[in-house]
């Protein structure tokens, strides 16, 4: 069993998408009894809450369902339990590596390194934008899903 773990910074937004697309292209392609996913926050604030109204309804038209899922925060076991620990954006990619143990370091990365070709370093945070900054969210997360079960595949 491999385990992915997505992380933001709120867990309602971003890293929720990312769950839920990563989760239907592993049912799709058989390999969900294989691949174990997940998300969470570096950020309390929202613990508990389903994802942003925004962000499911983007993604369910994209035919995504992130309506089961609830936020929680990172906790220092998840370090441990994980494979892919990837961060959308530096800042969350820092708040990982200053909590992570330094041997699961490698295991922490931003989840754009298997987008390369989006030219982007970071998922930007939709949360105060518009319906656009969802929709961008979506592109990215879907490209970066589809470069991320590639590897998975192919090691
Ligand atoms: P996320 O978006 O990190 O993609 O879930 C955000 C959600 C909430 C806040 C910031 C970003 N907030 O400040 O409450």
């Amino acid at each position: 069993m491999i385990k992915v773990l997505f992380v933001c910074l709120g867990n309602i937004c971003r890293s929720p998408t990312a769950d839920g697309v990563f989760r239907k292209k592993l049912f799709e392609q058989g390999l969900a009894d294989h691949v174990e996913v997940d998300s969470c926050g570096t950020g309390d604030w929202h613990t508990g809450k389903a994802p942003d109204q925004r962000a499911q309804a983007a993604a369910r038209k994209r035919g995504y369902d992130l309506s089961g899922l609830r936020a929680r925060t990172v906790q220092l076991s998840d370090f441990d339990t994980f494979d892919f620990i990837l961060a959308m954006d530096d800042n969350n990619l820092t708040d990982l590596l200053n909590m992570a143990p330094l041997h699961h370091h490698s295991k922490v990365r931003l989840l754009l390194d298997y987008a390369p070709v989006t030219g982007l370093k970071a998922v930007p945070d939709p949360y105060y934008e518009g319906a656009d900054g969802f929709e961008q969210v979506l592109d990215l997360v879907e490209q970066a899903c589809d470069g991320l079960l590639d590897h998975i595949k192919a090691n």
